[in-house]
């Protein structure tokens, strides 16, 4: 059976992940790669022919493939044929649990189905390192690739609440996601002064909290979490301000070698988005940085004994696509998903 993996969507989230699948499909063992646009538009003509020339498949809506054909491509699937045809389906837009009641339950053919950061409820939650362990082969064919804040909160507890063997040390986390306004790619939604949000989730606070909350429940655990967010008027990164109480004593050099120890975590001397994105620009996979987080080093203190205080930095793209890689090649073949991952190591970063 031909590996194909289709992609819905092709925005700030759809647009790298297909160039991504489509540069590497000999690496990641995918036959086809196609991807569905739902609007045809002449300001997205560009890019929709730089994804075919990179060898993915333009998928369009019955009625809309006259518009799309008008503007000079040529779609080869319609919506529900690329589905079902599909070995894996990674819906990247804002409707993914719409598109999940309207098409997915009912296809066949796909083993499995993912969707992004907004879609709670769409699946069991997942991101890269943290809760591998609870995938269950056959029985997990929906998955929530959790939102990027989400795994910066969640490798943090990972690193400094966690022993090797599982035990929980947290007592309470508490983070503030001061977050970019918009994305580089976008026009709408920038805020023209630092503007906070409710705190909507009684127990959690916002769905940062809530998500990473749930993500470790899927291994059982019952963390005590709590985040707050505001937006700032910047379209760089996301930062969060972490506050880790543990049930030890904890100095910080003994944070930092934690730190240090995971392959997911970046440090930094850099104390500015503007540094990091940068630094991504250069030396990121298209400007992006694939670390879940970007610690601020200098940041870190340890107040009365054991709460560990500090800022970090959110690769606010990058993080989600590497787990929804790793998910991919989970579905694809978990024996080869390890080896077959090397070719984006390069890209998460020890030092930023
Ligand atoms: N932005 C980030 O940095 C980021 C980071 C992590 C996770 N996420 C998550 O990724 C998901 C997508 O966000 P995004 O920022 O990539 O969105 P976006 O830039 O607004 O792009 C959305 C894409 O989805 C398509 N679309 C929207 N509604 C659709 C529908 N009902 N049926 C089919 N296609 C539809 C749009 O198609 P047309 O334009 O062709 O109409 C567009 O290609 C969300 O769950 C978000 O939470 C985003």
């Amino acid at each position: 059976m031909p590996k194909i993996v289709h992609v819905k969507g092709t925005g700030t989230i759809g647009e790298p992940l297909i160039g991504l699948l489509a540069d590497n499909r000999e690496a990641f063992g995918i036959d086809e790669v196609t991807f569905h646009k739902r609007t045809p538009l002449v300001t997205e003509r560009g890019k929709v022919n730089d994804l075919v020339r990179r060898g993915a498949v333009l998928v369009a809506d019955e009625d809309r493939w006259t518009t799309f054909e008008e503007l000079g491509h040529a779609p080869k699937y319609e919506t529900r044929e690329a589905i079902e045809r599909a070995t894996v389906v990674i819906d990247c837009t804002p409707a993914g649990n719409e598109n999940k009641a309207e098409f997915y339950e009912e296809a066949a053919g796909p083993v499995g189905f993912m969707a992004q950061g907004s879609e709670f409820g769409f699946g069991k939650m997942y991101a890269r390192g943290i809760n591998d362990a609870a995938l269950v082969r056959g029985e997990d064919r929906f998955l929530h690739i959790v939102s990027c804040n989400t795994h910066n909160i969640a490798v943090l507890l990972k690193t400094l609440a966690f022993d090797d063997d599982g035990t929980c040390h947290l007592e309470d986390g508490r983070f503030i996601c001061i977050r970019r306004a918009n994305d580089i790619s976008q026009d709408s939604g920038f805020v023209p002064s630092p503007t906070v949000e409710r705190h909507k989730e009684e127990r959690f606070g916002t769905h940062h909290a809530r998500d990473a909350h749930h993500l470790f429940g899927t291994l059982g655990y019952d963390l005590t979490l709590f985040s707050s967010a505001l937006k700032l008027n910047s379209q760089y990164m996301h930062a969060i301000h972490f506050s880790i109480t543990l049930d030890h004593d904890i100095t910080v050099d003994e944070v930092k070698e934690r730190l240090v120890a995971n392959p997911r975590v970046a440090i930094s001397y850099k104390r500015s988005a503007n540094q990091i994105f940068s630094f991504g620009r250069d030396h990121g996979y298209y400007g992006r940085i694939l670390s879940q987080t970007v610690v601020a080093v200098e940041t870190l203190a340890v107040r009365d004994g054991n709460q560990v205080v500090g800022f970090c930095f959110t690769p606010q793209d990058g993080n989600p696509l590497l787990s929804t890689i790793a998910a991919m090649l989970w579905y694809l073949d978990p024996d080869t998903m390890e080896d077959r991952l090397d070719i984006l190591r390069p890209y998460l970063f020890q030092e930023i």
